[in-house]
């Protein structure tokens, strides 16, 4: 289980970090952050682009983050979401996030939001794609 004071911690991160997210096309600002194996937190925001296709979710840009700084185990994501100008609200990660999470956390990564209970991947993401043969 996961300290309850470090996911208090992981939420005030996505909460805090959500204001800089990028996104003139849809005005829907979100806020992620994930916590490594060994106690580190990284954030992400949502990049837009005006293809749309190129669009990146705060959850990988947090996950990119923590790779580059030598991370290769995730234990939590939290995410928060909405309007720009509105306070952050609960939201679960899109289904490309939530494969992307699965890499580097498997299905005991727990994912987090505001006001409601936290998951686990395996919940989000049943029998998800590891590479393997079933
Ligand atoms: N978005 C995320 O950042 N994470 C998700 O899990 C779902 C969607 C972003 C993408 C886009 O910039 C905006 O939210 C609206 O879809």
């Amino acid at each position: 289980m996961i300290d309850p004071h470090r996911v208090e911690e992981l939420l005030e991160r996505a909460v805090r970090i959500r204001p800089r997210a990028y996104c003139p096309y849809s005005g829907f600002a979100v806020g992620a952050s994930v916590l490594t194996d060994d106690g580190r937190f990284f954030e992400g925001v949502n990049v837009e682009n005006a293809a749309l296709g190129p669009t990146i979710c705060a959850e990988r840009a947090a996950v990119a983050c923590a790779v580059a700084a030598g991370a290769r185990k995730l234990v939590a994501c939290a995410v928060v979401g909405g309007p720009r100008e509105a306070d952050p609200r609960a939201i679960r990660p899109c289904g490309t996030c939530r494969q992307v999470l699965h890499e580097l956390g498997g299905g005991e990564l727990m994912v987090y939001t505001v006001g409601v209970a936290g998951r686990s991947l395996a919940e989000l993401l049943p029998q998800a794609f590891d590479g393997g043969s079933l």
